[in-house]
This record gives C-alpha cells, structure tokens and sequence, in this order.
C-alpha cells in the first residue's frame, strides 16, 4: 500500500518555561525535577523533523510562568481557518488561552472565536476527512462539541475517555489518514468503543503498552507518522501497514503528560 503525505502546517511553542509545578493528570509529579535544557533538545528535535519532512512549522512565543504552553494542541482547533480557541479546566493553564488567540489575531486569522465551554482544543478534538471526534470525561465538557460543531460547520462526534491516565483524546487515539485512526480501545467507554468500531473497522488497536509509552500522541501526515520511539509494538504495525514511523524521543516531556502530538497545533486553511 503506497501511502501519500500532504503538507501540514503547525504552531508550536518552546519549552522555554516548561517545567512540572502542579499536578493535574496522573503523569505529572512536581516533586520530579525537569531538566529543561533535555527537553528543549528533544522539543527542537520534533521541530527540526517537522520541517525535514516538508511541513511548515510556526513558533508563539512562550510566556513565562506558563509552564504547559509548551503543549499547544491544546490551544484550540483550527479548521478552514477558523479558529475555536480553548478554555482550560485548570486555573494554572486559563492565561494560555489569550496567549495563543493573540497569536491567530496577530497572524490574520479572521475568526477567532473565544469559547463558553471548556475545552483544550485538539487535545480532545481530532479531525478526519468528514468528521471531527471530539472527547470528554476528563477535561472538555461535552457542552463545547456542539459549540464546536456549531461554529465549524462540521459534523462532531462524541466520545468519552474513562481511563485518568488518558486523560486527553490525544493520549488515547490519532488520525492516521483522511479515513482511518489509531486507537486504545480501553481509554474509552463501552458505547465509544462500539461507536469508534463501527465508524473506523480498519482502525490500528493499540496495546496499552504502546498507549503509556504516549504512543497514540503521535502526528500523522499521512504517510510518515511522528511516534514515540519507545511505543515499539505501534511502530511495527505502522511499518506493516505502509507507513513510515518517525520515532521521536520526547521523554523529559512525558514528565507533564505531553508527547509529541501534544506540542503541535495543526493549522488547518
Ligand atoms: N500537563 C499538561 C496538562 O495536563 C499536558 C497537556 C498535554 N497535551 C495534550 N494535548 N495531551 O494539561
């Protein structure tokens, strides 16, 4: 099977206040030190590979104090250039939100739309040829799907996380291509489950393994797949499949619950 990659077009932000001061998931233990000068080398390495790969990659600038910004697919959801900002769950991360809007502002962007619900943006949206899966249970209300599905004009459909450890939809599950996704199905509920089943029956399953390496927070262009390299099951479906895994280390990050998909916004024209 010949796999086709399309440009993309991120926003990412460096880590240059990253560290873990609060804990609001299960992967994150203040008392752990961060060692920033690694993570900023393993966050450069992700940039450095985006480009290689032909995509386009812009940088917000990092506000200090903002210890998560570094994680901006959670700044909102960006679809035919519309921009559904975030409205964080945790008072720590609520600044990040402007932060980013200012940024799509500043950038021409002619919609910019600060949100009612809360939602973290494409840490529980993700987007497909015709549909947008969007999550709740831990952090977006459900009330921010039909607000999403109202302001993008696109169909959305529910899901529920279950497991704290997944705690975004990006933790749990990434679009491999226009049709297919990637998935744990125990991140999810029994009806997510069935409905995910019966929407994507060639989904890739992945181990739980694969799921706690941050193996589905992975960035699919298509064709070359940015992956933990640690998720080392995942990889070899990838490969069997067609695609070409990219294995990146991002384990400093790993300490605040982030992988790689977490550092990347897609912006979509
Ligand atoms: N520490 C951050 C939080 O818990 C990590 C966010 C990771 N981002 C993501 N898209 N899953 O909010």
């Amino acid at each position: 099977m010949i796999r086709t990659a399309t440009r993309r077009e991120y926003l990412m932000c460096p880590p240059a206040h990253f560290d873990v001061t609060y804990s609001i998931n299960p992967w994150m233990d203040p008392g752990v030190p961060v060692d920033r000068t690694r993570a900023t080398a393993q966050w450069t390495r992700l940039c450095e590979t985006y480009r290689q790969l032909g995509h386009t990659v812009h940088l917000v600038d990092p506000v200090p104090g903002l210890v998560d910004m570094v994680f901006a697919a959670n700044c909102g959801l960006v679809l035919d250039s519309l921009v559904y900002g975030a409205r964080y769950r945790n008072v720590e991360r609520a600044p990040e939100a402007p932060a980013y809007r200012a940024w799509f502002t500043a950038a021409g962007f002619p919609s910019v739309r600060p949100p009612e619900h809360v939602n973290e943006g494409e840490g529980d949206f993700a987007v497909t040829r015709d549909l947008v899966l969007a999550a709740s249970g831990f952090r977006t209300d459900p009330a921010a799907h039909g607000e999403a599905q109202e302001f993008l004009g696109r169909p959305v459909v529910s899901l529920c996380l279950t497991d704290p450890r997944f705690y975004h939809l990006d933790t749990a599950l990434f679009v491999l291509d226009d049709d297919t996704v990637a998935y744990y199905p125990a991140a999810f509920s029994p009806g997510s489950r069935r409905a995910l089943a019966h929407l994507f029956p060639d989904a890739l399953l992945a181990s739980e393994a694969d799921a706690l390496a941050l193996g589905l927070n992975s960035v699919s262009d298509g064709a070359n797949v940015v992956v933990a390299q640690a998720a080392t099951d995942l990889i070899a479906q990838l490969t069997a499949r067609g695609y070409r895994p990219v294995p990146v280390d991002l384990s400093e990050l790993a300490k605040a619950g982030g992988g790689a998909k977490c550092c990347t916004l897609e912006i979509r024209r």
